[in-house]
């Protein structure tokens, strides 16, 4: 068997521990003659394997007392609706951040909802590359909430600062960035993202509210999206994504195994600095976002001349290099560096852009 790097932005590289604890288990789950897709999910055995990632989750991110964690479906753009629909009610206005794609989607759904201001904008012709300082944010003080994107994996920007938003509850979209470092949850009225890139496969979605903004639901909002209604049901008001918990929590037992999100920070940055160093020093290859908000787990790159980008991918795969290619809107590549892809991977790929730059460059 040989497995490739997988640099794709999501389903991503999972761990190989992981992957092969799953498999050692999944025709009997600790004896239960069952594999966990066949248990039910108010079964002693699914309950026991739910309340542990919840309280895993909880340990390694310092969820404080007085938040509820739920896992939903419907995936991060599901919460683009299902945020406002919960939460916009108690103003009926909303603040968004748009910093890329991502949080653009996010402001363009919410509008349906409510009266949403883009506080601040980052987008120039059409490209982002900086989050726009704090300063520069005009923010309502009588918004429901401030919306951004901690990390907007297609254009490969980063917040490294957690927004000032005073008694307007902060929400964040995480999909691409949770448990890669340390966050202040207490920050934070609300994080939300799907499980597909750090945390396990899709099909999950990670809401983590704080109580007091959990209540306030538009009338309209399905009973499934009601945050109050999952949050009573222990997200089991529907069958939840039994299989995908189950592999979130053994990816949660590892990244604890490994050291917590400190040590995911270290590893992410030193596996970042091997590729930004590189794109640095290239001069066949560019990255043009700020330094200061260089994303460490989406880096978009592009060759000198776009017209070599088939043969650079084509050369990538012979080497088992694969999910380079970067997003139909922006082109060029992105290597996405999620907690599972190794120093190894990073070292593989700078490798062979240097042989692909000698032969084309
Ligand atoms: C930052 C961010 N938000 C939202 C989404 C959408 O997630 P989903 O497809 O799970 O709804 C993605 C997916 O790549 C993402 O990266």
């Amino acid at each position: 068997m040989t497995r490739v790097f997988n640099f794709s932005p999501g389903p991503a590289t999972l761990p190989e521990a992981v992957l092969r604890q799953a498999a050692e288990e999944m025709l009997d789950w600790h004896g239960s003659g069952m594999s966990v897709m066949e248990m039910s999910h108010r079964g002693k055995e699914f309950m026991s394997i739910h309340a542990e990632a919840e309280s895993l989750l909880c340990e390694l991110m310092g969820i404080p007392a007085g938040y509820k964690v739920l896992f939903l479906q419907g995936g991060a753009i599901g919460q683009n609706a299902i945020v406002p629909m919960n939460l916009i009610g108690r103003t009926g206005r909303a603040d968004y951040v748009v910093t890329g794609d991502w949080s653009k989607k996010s402001a363009k759904e919410a509008a349906h909802f409510g009266e949403v201001r883009i506080a601040a904008s980052s987008e120039e012709g059409g490209r982002y590359t900086r989050v726009p300082a704090q300063a520069e944010w005009q923010l309502d003080p009588k918004a429901a909430y401030v919306h951004y994107c901690a990390n907007e994996t297609i254009g490969g920007v980063e917040f490294f600062w957690t927004p000032q938003t005073g008694d307007v509850p902060l929400v964040a979209d995480m999909s691409s960035n949770i448990l890669s470092r340390p966050v202040d949850v207490a920050r934070h009225g609300l994080i939300y993202a799907g499980a597909q890139k750090n945390m396990g496969p899709s099909g999950l979605t990670v809401v983590i509210v704080r109580e007091d903004l959990i209540g306030h639901a538009m009338p309209i909002t399905p009973s499934v999206f009601d945050y109050k209604i999952q949050a009573a049901a222990d997200s089991m008001y529907n069958t939840p994504p039994t299989y995908a918990i189950y592999i979130a929590g053994l990816v949660f037992k590892h990244v604890k195994s490994l050291g917590g999100l400190a040590a995911m920070e270290a590893h992410n940055r030193a596996k970042a600095a091997v590729l930004y160093d590189f794109l640095d020093k290239s001069g066949f290859y560019s990255n043009p976002i700020q330094r200061e908000a260089r994303s460490l787990m989406n880096v978009p790159f592009w060759l000198k001349d776009a017209a070599l980008d088939a043969a650079f991918l084509q050369g990538a795969q012979a080497r088992g290099l694969v999910g380079l290619k970067g997003h139909r809107s922006v082109g060029g590549m992105r290597a996405s560096l999620y907690n599972a892809m190794s120093i190894e991977g990073v070292q593989a790929l700078v490798a062979y852009m240097r042989d692909f730059e000698a032969q084309h460059g």
